[in-house]
C-alpha cells in the first residue's frame, strides 16, 4: 500500500531549515538518555538538489530534535556508501538512513542490518533489494516526473520530427532509471527521436562536459530539445550551449527535473523552457519514521511526497518564496 504525504508537509518541515552541525564521532547508545543515534549515509554533494537534502536531513535529525546523527557522504561511490552503513552496523547505531545511490547490491548490507536489530529507513531513492530488508521508504515519484516532462515535451512537439538529446542522471540509480522510462512512456507515437544519450552523473561539469560533445557530434543546429535529468546538467548544457554560439532555451529547447534555485532562475530567464519539481525537503518525514519505527508502530511500506511542474511564469511567481 502506498501513502501519498503532499509537499506541503514536507514543506513545513523547511520552514525550519537551519544549518546544524552534526556529530561523527560517537558510537552506538545515544548522546543522551532520549537521544537517538542515526547513521544516515548520504549519497554525496552531487549537485543543489542533494544540497537542500543533505540541509533538510541536518535540520530533522539535530540535537534538538532529540537526535545524534552520524552522517556520511559517500562521494557518489556506491561501494563507499555500503560501507558507511557497516561501519554504522558496527557502531551499534539505533536506527540507519540511507539514500541509495544507485539501486542494485543492497541485498547482503540490508540483510546484516536487519540481523543486528537495526531498522533501516531508505530516503530519496529506491533499491532493487525485497522491501522485508528495510522498514520504510519516502521520497519521490521518479517515473511519473519523467512522465510529466515527457508530456510538455509531446504537447510542445507532437509530430514534429524533433531531435532531442539526452542528460541522464547516475547510471543504475532509481531516478535515471525511472524518469527515463516515464518520459518515454509519455512521448511514445510523437515526433521526438533520441539522436543521443548519457550519462552527466547528475552534476553541472558532467552536464557541461557531455552537451560539449553532442555539440562537437550535431551541432546546435542538429539538436532541437534536451532533456535533463536535473537543473544542474541542465545549467552545465547552457554554458555549453552559450560557449557554441547557440541560444539556450530557443535555438535547444530544454526540459529538466529538480526546481532548485537556480534552475528556476535560468527558467525565468528563458534558457530552460520548463521544470518538472523533484522535492528535497524529506528530513521531518524520514525523522518521523525513524521515531515511529523504533516505537514499535506499524508504519506503511512506501511514502510519496507529489511533485508540482513549473513554466517561465509560474516560476516567476513562486521563486522568492521557495525554500530551496
Ligand atoms: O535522487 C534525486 C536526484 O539526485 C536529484 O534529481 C538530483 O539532482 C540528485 O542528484
Amino acid at each position: 500500500m502506498k501513502s501519498k504525504v503532499f509537499a506541503g508537509i514536507a514543506l513545513l518541515g523547511a520552514m525550519t531549515l537551519a544549518a546544524t552541525a552534526c556529530s561523527s564521532g560517537a558510537g552506538g547508545g545515544g548522546g543522551g538518555d532520549d537521544t537517538i543515534t542515526v547513521g544516515f549515509a548520504q549519497t554525496g554533494s552531487e549537485s543543489g538538489w542533494r544540497s537542500a537534502n543533505t540541509e533538510s536531513m541536518k535540520a530533522a535529525f539535530s540535537e534538538d530534535e532529540g537526535f545524534e546523527l552520524i552522517f556520511n557522504a559517500a562521494d557518489n561511490d556506491p561501494a563507499a556508501q555500503i560501507s558507511a552503513v557497516r561501519d554504522f552496523i558496527s557502531r551499534g547505531v539505533e536506527a540507519i538512513v540511507v539514500a541509495p545511490i544507485v539501486e542494485d547490491g543492497w541485498d547482503d548490507v540490508l540483510q546484516e542490518a536487519s540481523d543486528a536489530g537495526i531498522p533501516v529507513i531508505l530516503e530519496d531513492r529506491t533499491v532493487t533489494a525485497s522491501d522485508d530488508l528495510y522498514a520504510a521508504w519516502v521520497g519521490l515519484d521518479f517515473t511519473k516526473e519523467g512522465v510529466m516532462a515527457g508530456e510538455w515535451a509531446a504537447e510542445t512537439f507532437g509530430d514534429t520530427p524533433t531531435k532531442m538529446v539526452v542528460l541522464e542522471g547516475t547510471t543504475g540509480s532509481a531516478p535515471a532509471n525511472d524518469r527515463a522510462e516515464g518520459f518515454a512512456q509519455a512521448t511514445e507515437g510523437t515526433g521526438i527521436e533520441t539522436i543521443d544519450s548519457q550519462t552527466g552523473d547528475f552534476t553541472r561539469d558532467g552536464g557541461k562536459t557531455v552537451m560539449e560533445g553532442f555539440l562537437q557530434k550535431y551541432g546546435v543546429d542538429g539538436i532541437d530539445l534536451l532533456y535533463a535529468h536535473n537543473d544542474d546538467m541542465a545549467l552545465g548544457a547552457i554554458e555549453a550551449i552559450e560557449a557554441a554560439g547557440g541560444v539556450p532555451g530557443e535555438d535547444i529547447q530544454i526540459v529538466s527535473i529538480d526546481a532548485v534555485k537556480d534552475g528556476m532562475q535560468a527558467l525565468i530567464d528563458g534558457k530552460i523552457n520548463y521544470i518538472v519539481e523533484c522535492n528535497p525537503l524529506l528530513g521531518d518525514l524520514a525523522a518521523g519514521l525513524v521515531r515511529d519505527v523504533l516505537a514499535g508502530e506499524d508504519v506503511e511500506k512506501t511514502h510519496f511526497v507529489e511533485d508540482q511542474t513549473f513554466t517561465q511564469e509560474q516560476a516567476a511567481e513562486v521563486i522568492d518564496s521557495r525554500a530551496y
